[in-house]
Order: C-alpha cells, then structure tokens, then sequence
C-alpha cells in the first residue's frame, strides 16, 4: 500500500467511527448532502470535505473530536455558516471533516432573576431573541443574519451588529461557555457569573478564536430588560463629518436610549434601491449620506418619539441633517431597517465587492474615508466605494465596487493592492482590519502586516497549546 491508500484506509474508517458515535445519518458523505456546508455565503470560497458531521450533544461532539484528533483529521467547525470572511468553508483538499452545530439547538435554562439564559452553541440566534422576549427579557445582539447564525458563531466571531453602541459585542453579552478541546476533552465554564477574578479568562480565549482553539457547545448569556418603546428615524445628511456631529448631538439629547446609529453612503442606498425592488428610501431626494437612528426605552412611545424629534431638530438648527423622517408606526420602522438590512443582499447583486470590515477611532473615521476614497480612486479611476456600517462603534463596511469600465477579472487581480491601501490607511490609524467579520481566510494573508509580531508570537504559542497537532479549522486566522 502507499501512503495514499493508507490515508484513505485511515479516513475510510474514520467515517466509520463517527456513524458509530452519532449515527449514520448524520455523517454526510454525498455531494449533494454535503454541498451547503461547503460554499459560504457571498459565494467567494468553495471547498471539499471527507465527511460532515452533526453530532446531538456535546459528548458527542467530545468523541467526534478525540476520534478526529487520533486520526489526525482537520475539523472546520460550523455554525449557520453566515461567515463574510470564509471563516467556516474547508479548503479544496478534501482532507477535512466539516462539524456542523447544527442539530445542538437547546435551550438549556432560563434563569429570570439572574437573569441569564444557558443554550446550545448551534441555538439560532432569533430563537434566542425569541425565548428571551416570550420570558419578558431581551437579548440585544442583532444582525441581518440572525435568522440563520447561530450562538457558537456568533461567539467564535465575537459578533457586533446594530446594537453595540448600546449592549456590547458578543463577548460583553455573555457569562459562561461550555467547549470541547481537540483532544476531547470538555471544559465545562457555563457559569453564570458576573463576578469571577480567578485568573486567566479562559473563556475569553474562545471567544472570537473562530474555531481554531476547539468546538464551542454551550453558554451562558445575560439578558436584558425588554424595551417597551423605540423611535425609530432616518436622516439625510451631508457626509461622515456631519453624522459623527449629529451622533454627538442625539446623545446628549438621549443618553443611552440611543441603541442603533447607522451610516450609509448616498452611493449606497442608491445600489440598494437598484437591487432589492421592495426597498426605497424614505426622503423625497436621494441623500449625500444618510443615517438610520433608533431610540429605545422601557418609557412611553410618544415620549421618546417628541424625545427623538427634539434632538432632529436641534441637529437641523445646527445644519447637520438637511431632511429626516421618524417612523410613525411599526409598520414605517420596519421598512427604515429593511433598508438597511437590504445591504449585503444588494451588494451581492451589484457584483463581487471587495470585502473590508475596518474599525478605527470613531475621531478618525471621517478623515480615514476621506483619505482612503482619495487614494483608491488614485489607483484606479472610477473605483466605487459603497461605505456604511455601525458609525458610532467606528467601524465601517469600506466595500469597493470595480469600476463600470472594468472587468471582473481585472478587478480581481487589482483587489490585494487595493486592500493593502484600505488596510494601510486603516493601521495607520491604529485600527484593526476586522472589526466583527473575524479574519477566516479572506484576511489571513493580512494579519502579519498589521499584527504585531509579539501579538503573533503569543497567539500562536497558545494555538500550539490548545491545539498541538495544528488540527482545528486549518487556514483560518492564523498564517502558516
Ligand atoms: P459560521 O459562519 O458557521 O462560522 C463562523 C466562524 O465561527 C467560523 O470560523 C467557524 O469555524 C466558527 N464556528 C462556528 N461555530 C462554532 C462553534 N460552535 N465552535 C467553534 N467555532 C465555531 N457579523 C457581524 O458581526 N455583524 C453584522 O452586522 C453582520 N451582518 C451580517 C449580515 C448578513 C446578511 C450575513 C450573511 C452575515 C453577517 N455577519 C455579521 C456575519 C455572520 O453572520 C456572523 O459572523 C455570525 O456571527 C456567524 O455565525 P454562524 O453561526 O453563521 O457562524
Ligand atoms: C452589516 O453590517 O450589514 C454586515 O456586517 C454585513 C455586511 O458587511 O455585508
Ligand atoms: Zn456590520
């Protein structure tokens, strides 16, 4: 026999082995089963794998483990498989075995006076916002792909969304986690704790290490009061300048009512408008910028509407919002956030944009766009940034769009020099180069140009412990 043969005697028998543990329908082994855990979602990465697993429980996913490590098999966990940065596609090898969370959908307790909520890693996340609100809480992580991710992508990304100027990324909303190492081991850290200074904070390590440390199974959330009013607007203004002196304005007006401040380029409503026919936006003329403001209180509605206008118009006064709309029911507040949700969909109908997920000071991000639009139309004529994202966390989606007059292909191959302008400009500034997306494999090249080297020093001596054999998600994060 050849080496070949004996590698694919050892996965034959792998395969083998996890029937056994989770049962034979759950290791998916035909292409056509297997074809929606092996693409992501915008399209860009397709990969191949020996097998996708789907283990019920975390002693299972235990065994799945420690069978994989034996036979020294790479594992892609995966979650709604929502990742914009190919975080959960395997490569082209075939070598990989694809773990998908998605039957651990339990919600294991909710507790309403700590007010906490224990889940399985693979629960969706509106299921979770779901169960919240039916217990009269709320859980505050939001984002347009709450329909499909789930809460063990949400942690390995450490997601954002459109409710971070408020609650906190994924890791400040969380307690606890439960995970599998490579070996198999489980570390069950499902505390409920809001206080625990005994060292190291392991369960900080999981969170956002997109699958390259171990498989996520459990955690402990904290849930929120559930806001009985919000107001919701939509405001036309000149540029970033303005909507970051408009952001000052609203929050003196409203302190922390203010939960959602998000910018879009008149470029970019413009591109909605054009893709997604059910859409428009809500102003008489299409805006050089425009800003989707919402309030949110356990307070009266009408309150913090007259709240909401009193703030516009003070902002008016100054000349920062030149037209605005406030939301008059439901109704009118859901079409303002369809809007918004509309984008990535629209995006993927316009054409292959380049992907960047920048954060930088929120006191540079108008001088970051300024530059950074400056410098890629320099590189190449007629260049269309479509810009917008959660302005008041400074982090923007800085997407390029290839010139009408050139072609994909040649927009292709121009695409890592103009990242290297966008990325640039944004450590520069001492940004970072993902803000929420994560690394995955679309940044991965990137890190050793805008990581320190310490920085990747220590991440990849903690990889080396947790991870020995090098097994976990291969190609992610870290670069070879
Ligand atoms: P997956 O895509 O399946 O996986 C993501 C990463 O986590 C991969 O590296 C994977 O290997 C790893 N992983 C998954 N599950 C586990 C687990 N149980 N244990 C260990 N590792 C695991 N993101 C934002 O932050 N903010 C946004 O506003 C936002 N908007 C989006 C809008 C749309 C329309 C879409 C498609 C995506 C958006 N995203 C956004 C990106 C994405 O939805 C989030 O990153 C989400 O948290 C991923 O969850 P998932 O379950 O789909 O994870
Ligand atoms: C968003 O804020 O809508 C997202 O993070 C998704 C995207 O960038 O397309
Ligand atoms: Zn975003």
């Amino acid at each position: 026999m050849d080496k070949r043969d004996v590698i694919v005697n050892a996965v034959r028998e792998l395969i083998e082995t996890l029937k056994d543990i989770v049962g034979a329908a759950n290791v998916l082994t035909e292409p056509v089963e297997q074809a929606p855990f092996l693409a992501d979602w915008l399209g860009k990465y397709r990969g191949e794998a020996a097998a996708v697993v789907r283990p019920g429980t975390t002693q299972e996913v235990a065994n799945v483990m420690a069978a994989c490590t034996a036979a020294r098999v790479p594992v892609v966990p995966q979650g709604g498989n929502t990742s914009m940065s190919g975080g959960a596609t395997p490569d082209p090898s075939g070598q990989a075995v694809v773990l998908s969370l998605q039957r651990m959908r339990r919600i294991r307790a909710l507790d309403p006076i700590g007010q906490t909520i224990a889940v399985d890693a693979g629960v969706i996340l509106a299921t979770v916002q779901s169960a919240a609100e039916e217990a009269g809480f709320f859980f505050p992580l939001s984002l347009g792909a709450e329909g499909s991710c789930t809460i063990g992508g949400n942690l390995a990304a450490n997601a954002g969304g459109v409710a971070v100027l408020r609650y906190g990324v994924m890791r400040e909303l969380t307690l606890g986690i439960e995970a599998v190492l490579p070996d198999g081991r489980i570390w069950n850290g499902m505390k409920a704790l809001r206080k625990d200074n005994t060292g190291y904070a392991l369960r900080d390590l999981f969170i956002g290490s997109e699958g390259t440390l171990g498989i996520i199974t459990g955690a402990v959330l904290k849930l929120f009061p559930r806001p009985t009013a919000r107001a919701t607007a939509f405001a036309a203004v000149a540029d970033v300048s303005s909507a970051l002196r408009l952001l000052g304005v609203i929050r003196a007006h409203c302190g922390d009512r203010l939960t959602a401040f998000e910018f879009m380029t008149g470029e970019t409503l413009a591109m909605i408008q054009r893709q997604i026919d059910s859409v428009r936006v809500p102003l008489e003329q299409m805006p050089p910028a425009g800003v989707l403001i919402e309030l949110s209180d356990i307070d009266d509605e009408t309150a913090l509407s007259t709240r909401l206008e009193r703030a516009l118009s003070a902002a008016m006064d100054e000349a920062l919002v030149a037209d605005a709309v406030i939301a008059q029911d439901k109704a009118q507040a859901g079409e303002i956030w369809r809007l918004r949700e509309s984008v990535s969909q629209a995006l993927v109908r316009e054409g292959r944009a380049i992907k960047h997920d920048i954060s930088v000071p929120v006191s540079e991000i108008a001088e970051f766009v300024a530059t950074a639009d400056q410098a890629v139309a320099a590189a190449m004529p007629g260049i269309r940034p479509m810009v917008f994202g959660h302005l008041g966390d400074g982090n923007l989606h800085y997407n390029l769009m290839r010139p009408l007059a050139v072609t994909d292909a040649e927009f292709a191959a121009q695409s890592a020099m103009l990242t290297r302008i966008v990325h640039d400009e944004t450590c520069r500034r001492h940004g970072s180069i993902s803000a929420e997306h994560g690394i995955g494999q679309l940044r991965v090249d990137e890190m050793t140009v805008c990581k320190a080297p310490l920085e990747l020093e220590l991440m990849q001596a903690l990889k080396q412990l947790l991870d020995p054999h090098g097994l976990m998600n291969p190609g992610k994060l870290l670069p070879a």
